[in-house]
């Protein structure tokens, strides 16, 4: 079997990689434009070590160019995509919402128009927990009601779920999206909350913990989200004539904000220097996802513990960069 992982230098792509090498038969291009949203060090650190697996190949290029995707897929003869590049982050899409046009809008159109060109069989693509904006109802179901993103980041993913349904429906192409809630773990990414809390911790440097540290958030083991792509890949097909299925892929355990920094205080055996501030412009405060529907047809649920998880990623941390 021939696969693609769009983003195999980002933090969950380079995961899946390693998911997908180990199992029989599986031949995996990945594809990555490199950029520097944040230390291009780490996506090299990464790469360097899924280039050593014999079943990889990697190529640079930005899912934009679409004469060069179409190269790379005539060449290939993908049987499944997993799409996760895409540029990431709800905050930064204040400071730069073209990027988020280029790359989540018409970077995605090119990958999905050409995985139907090409007859793929399965359609993965990263949706994300933002989808639901700000909602007043929890567990968040993936029944609710999409329509009020918060942040431009959360409206481009939500555009791709609105896209591949038409695709599903139109060309009866199986798209499958994943709606992640805030993953963790090792080789994180440097934008996100664990990055910072750990480093600001270990480094003695102030903790900013927005809105005062009340946020609460669903975080989720990254081996617990490639466990769950990897069983849904074996899925044949739900129902007959339904070609889209869109999962929330979180672990049913909030936790504020406070809570999370105490584990990694006791961890670290080292108190942080917490300073609360306001709300930020397009956060949401709570995200807690129902992973029923998941649960129901892979038969498995996110489940991995938190401090376990916190454990392998500060180990990680401290060896990673020298601490
Ligand atoms: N990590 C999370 O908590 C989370 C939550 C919700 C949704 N997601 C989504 O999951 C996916 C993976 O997220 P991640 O945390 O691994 O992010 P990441 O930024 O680490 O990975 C994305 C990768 O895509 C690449 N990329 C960006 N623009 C590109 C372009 N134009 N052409 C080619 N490559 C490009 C980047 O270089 C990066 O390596 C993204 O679609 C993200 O929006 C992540």
């Amino acid at each position: 079997m021939n696969i693609l992982i769009t983003g195999c230098a980002g933090f969950i792509g380079f995961h899946l990689v390693k998911k997908f090498s180990n199992k029989k038969n599986i031949n995996i291009v990945g594809l990555d434009n490199l950029n520097n949203y944040y230390d291009t060090k780490l996506k090299l650190d990464r790469l360097k070590i899924i280039k050593k697996l014999n079943n990889f190949k990697f190529i640079k290029t930005d899912i934009t160019n679409y004469k060069k995707l179409e190269t790379i897929f005539k060449k290939n003869n993908f049987d499944i995509v997993y799409h996760l590049a895409a540029q990431a982050g709800v905050r930064y899409s204040f400071e730069n919402p073209k990027v988020y046009i280029e790359t989540n809008i018409n970077g995605f159109f090119n990958i999905i128009e050409i995985s139907r060109l090409y007859n793929i069989k399965k359609f993965f693509f990263a949706s994300s927990s933002s989808v639901y904006g700000e909602s007043k109802k929890f567990p968040l179901k993936e029944s609710f009601n999409t329509d009020n993103t918060t942040s431009l980041y959360g409206s481009t993913k939500k555009s791709n779920e609105v896209l591949a349904t038409t695709y599903s429906s139109l060309y009866k192409m199986h798209c499958i999206g994943l709606r992640f809630f805030t993953v963790y773990g090792p080789y994180g990414r440097p934008d996100m909350s664990l990055y910072k809390f750990t480093e600001a911790i270990i480094r003695r440097k102030k903790l900013y913990l927005y809105n005062y540290g009340n946020h609460i958030r669903d975080f989720t083991y990254v081996d617990d989200v490639t466990e769950s792509i990897y069983r849904l890949s074996k899925k044949k097909n739900k129902i007959k004539n339904n070609f889209i299925e869109i999962y929330n892929i979180g672990s049913n355990n909030p936790k504020t904000l406070i809570n999370y920094v105490n584990m990694i205080e006791k961890l670290l055996s080292k108190n942080a220097r917490i300073v609360k501030v306001p709300f930020q412009k397009g956060d949401i405060l709570k995200t807690h996802a129902s992973i029923n529907l998941l649960h129901k047809r892979i038969n498995y649920k996110p489940s991995t513990n938190m401090l376990i998880g916190i454990k392998s990623y500060i180990d990680w941390f401290k060896s990673y960069y020298k601490l």
